[in-house]
């Protein structure tokens, strides 16, 4: 596996192997990886003749009271990651080379990016969409792969991608989960051993409701209520948002109806976690 840092020498490589006919498989990241990471680079494997990973934290991305700084970082041990999965390329540049001192332009998805983690951390999802657009272009992916944790992320950056014409194909993979249903993340390194315990509830109210709607008890009035019992009943908690959603638009719906997104952001201690899950509207059984 080589590491890349110069965009130049990315975008030359991309240029080169689409011309002797690869394709490219690409999973943008931030790095300190877990199993949820890895995972996205085991399917491009699967996908793509060559696998590109990214590892850029994006200052663009981060409010002025966000966790830019201590965001964790550790590449030697996340190139020793990448290598063992598989990957060809890990493109590490630095905010200099992304952002040069002159730079000004940037990418801003509408309605897709403005509810949901768009309340709470406004310009978040023009900071993410700008940085893809630039990845896309260096590293000028078949493919691009996002986890579902970050469920809102991949609708905008769908919405880019079809509304800008770009020839990639934006693919989600599921959420990786530690044994006790927690969704990985890197943020939950912030967590002290109590706060990982409260944290449990994300999981737990998803459960909540996903059985709320298999028992056909499926408004959003009962669904985000189950919701923010669970929640509130955990120490440690305050809820940032509960939300029901259309899966494609991120739109707000009354009621599962065919299929919903539960999205939820709530902060455990100092640390934000979001989570979602998939809702499947039941239907009578047998007449
Ligand atoms: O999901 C992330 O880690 C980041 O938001 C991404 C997509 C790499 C853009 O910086």
């Amino acid at each position: 596996m080589d590491i890349v840092a110069d965009p130049r020498d990315m975008q030359e490589r991309a240029q080169q192997w689409r011309a002797q006919g690869l394709s490219i498989a690409f999973v943008p990241t931030m790095g300190y990886f877990h199993q949820g990471h890895l995972s996205l680079m085991e399917y491009g494997r699967k996908v793509g003749d060559k696998v590109v990973v990214s590892l850029f934290v994006n200052p663009a991305q981060f409010g002025p009271a966000e966790d830019l700084d201590r965001y964790p970082r550790d590449l030697e041990r996340d190139a020793a990651l990448a290598r063992q999965v598989g990957v060809d390329v890990l493109f590490t540049p630095t905010a200099e080379q992304m952002y040069p001192p002159d730079y000004q332009t940037y990418v801003e998805v509408g309605d897709a990016a403005k509810g949901l983690c768009g309340v709470s951390r406004p310009g978040h999802f023009r900071g993410v969409a700008t940085v893809v657009c630039k990845l896309f272009n260096i590293v000028m992916p078949h493919t691009a792969i996002f986890g579902e944790k970050d469920y809102q992320q991949l609708v905008v950056i769908r919405r880019m991608a079809a509304d800008l014409n770009l020839p990639v194909k934006v693919v989600g993979r599921p959420i990786v989960r530690e044994e006790d249903g927690l969704a990985m993340s890197s943020r939950n390194t912030y967590l002290s051993p109590e706060e990982r315990r409260a944290a449990l509830c994300l999981q737990r109210a998803l459960t909540a409701a996903r059985r709320l709607v298999s028992a056909r008890k499926s408004s959003r009035e009962e669904i985000l209520a189950v919701v923010q019992q669970v929640i509130s009943q955990t120490p440690h908690t305050r809820i940032d948002y509960l939300a029901l959603v259309d899966p494609e638009t991120l739109a707000e719906v009354p009621a599962v109806r065919g299929e919903a997104r539960l999205a939820l952001a709530v902060w455990v201690g100092n640390t934000r976690l979001i989570d979602n899950a998939l809702l499947v509207e039941s239907k009578p059984c047998c007449v």
